[in-house]
């Protein structure tokens, strides 16, 4: 039988992966390995691309052990990625000058400050879609540019080239052949002109960024050069940011669908076609997966920095649960306590509120608060802030939302899923295979190569559970007015 394989590296913020999908969009295998976090300093958080690349390379090999598969079979490669993380390297040496900057580090805050004040809010709103904030590209790479001695000569002499996860991964691949990147990347970087589709020169200006250190820029399904593996060449077909592309998978290339991915962070993306959608709710306008033979579509997008993560620190730092799988029955099993919040600032907030300075807190602790009380309370702030992004959706585009298509790690937890959707009023449909970022990859590969066409992501994906709202009105608002409060009391900006 002539079977097709596609091959999916999603190179997450905490995990590397590489995921082999048949042409029926069924999982051959899965190979995964943790990526070192190193925070320098408080707020500062960084990767080593070397381990990146490493890693990446290891679970490629490893995967195609595991499956027996010959790379022959394999028709492309789709790479997905952690955005907005900032990589600068010497394209004489192939070594990174710095560490990657990891799109939560919150280093370049007075960068942005200075930024504001020189009152570029609303040209980087109108252009990139964006707002001023440390999450993005642009002022990560002037911080490496600025403070990496001789970074800004070499960068000027043409030495140093700039990327995105996806880029940096493209450019080892290839050997250097190709430094590129997609639509969906580009417009996360701060630098990208959203609606003329190119680099823009007055932010470049600002950022005192030297073009020529940027990569070109492509359709996500397209042509991004080969991996050359044991002799045998592998296209590289699709490259997409790993938001954009759950909401691919989850069909979302129409106008309409909207997608919550429960990842390290929350983020929910709403494809509103053909025109870009200036948010007036602190929500985010970005492109969606590009197709040569398609219009550019773009999305409104709420990004929530922590959502998985908050899991990771309840397991971590406060090692009150071995494993995230326990929060289901440790929420199942404990009484709700009405009053008990925890706003996981840890980044600062970002969509809808965009405060780079707000820091965690819990609010409402009695003598009957235990450990319990708190691992319930940081699953259900997953809830709340996706509530909080939902209501600046419904603000921003005039519809009400009926149902939201979830993916992600925590999408798993039952409990979290039902107190979505009652907080939210509104179905939640998780799929059977909740891999739908790496699908949504291996998708825009598979489409370049020929296996499948658009049209087969709709019959691929299956329904696994659609959640209902099941509390009442009275009990939704009260709880929800409560988290807004404690919300309001975290803000260090417009309190
Ligand atoms: O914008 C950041 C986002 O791309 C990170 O995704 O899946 O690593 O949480 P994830």
């Amino acid at each position: 039988m002539n079977k097709k394989y596609i091959i999916a590296f999603d190179q997450g913020t905490t995990s590397t992966r590489a995921i082999i999908f048949d042409n029926q969009g069924e999982i051959c295998g899965i190979s995964q390995k943790e990526l070192t976090q190193h925070y320098p300093k408080s707020g500062w958080v960084e990767h080593d691309p070397e381990e990146i690349f490493i890693h990446q390379q290891e679970v490629f090999e490893e995967v195609l052990e595991k499956t027996n598969i010959s790379f022959q079979d394999i028709s492309s490669v789709g790479i997905t990625n952690q955005r907005e993380t900032t990589v600068v390297w010497d394209k004489n040496t192939g070594k990174p000058i710095y560490n990657a900057i990891v799109w939560l580090d919150k280093r370049t805050t007075k960068i942005c400050e200075n930024l504001k004040s020189r009152g570029l809010s609303d040209y980087v709103s109108k252009n990139t879609g964006l707002v001023i904030d440390s999450y993005f590209s642009g002022t990560k790479l002037k911080w490496i540019l600025d403070n990496v001695e001789g970074a800004k000569e070499k960068a000027l002499n043409g030495d140093l080239l700039f990327g995105t996860i996806d880029t940096w991964l493209i450019w080892k691949f290839t050997n250097g052949v190709k430094h590129v990147t997609d639509h969906s990347n580009a417009s996360r970087t701060m630098m990208y002109n959203i609606i003329e589709l190119d680099w823009d020169a007055k932010l470049l200006e600002a950022l005192e960024v030297p073009e020529s250190i940027l990569p070109t820029v492509q359709y996500s399904s397209s042509d991004f050069g080969t991996i050359n593996y044991k002799g045998h060449d592998i296209p590289i077909y699709g490259v997409a940011g790993d938001q954009q592309a759950s909401l691919f998978g989850q069909g979302g290339y129409k106008s309409g669908i909207a997608k919550n991915t429960y990842g390290t962070g929350c983020f929910m993306l709403l494809n509103t076609g053909k025109k870009p959608y200036e948010s007036k709710n602190g929500l985010l306008t970005t492109l969606c997966c590009s197709l040569p033979e398609d219009n550019i579509k773009y999305a409104l997008e709420g990004s929530v920095f922590v959502g998985g993560a908050s899991v990771q620190w309840l397991r971590d730092k406060l090692q009150v649960i071995n494993n995230a799988a326990d929060t289901e029955a440790i929420c199942k099993s404990t009484k709700s306590s009405e009053d008990l919040y925890v706003v996981p600032a840890f980044a600062g907030l970002g969509a809808p509120h965009w405060d780079m300075e707000a820091k965690g807190a819990i609010y409402g602790l009695t003598l009957d608060s235990g450990k319990n009380e708190i691992i319930k309370a940081t699953i259900e702030a997953l809830a709340y802030q996706t509530r909080d992004v939902l209501e600046a959706m419904v603000e921003d585009s005039g519809k009400q939302m009926k149902e939201l298509k979830v993916d992600g790690g925590a999408s798993a937890n039952n409990y979290l899923m039902q107190f979505q959707s009652d907080i939210l009023k509104v179905s939640v449909d998780r799929p059977k295979m909740l891999e739908v970022t790496a699908m949504g990859a291996a998708f825009l590969a598979g489409i370049k190569a020929g296996v499948w066409t658009k049209k087969d992501i709709a019959k691929i994906r299956a329904v696994d559970t659609i959640f209902k709202p099941q509390i009442t009105e009275h009990e939704r608002n009260r709880k929800y007015t409560g988290w807004q409060q404690a919300v309001a009391r975290t803000k260090t900006v417009n309190k």
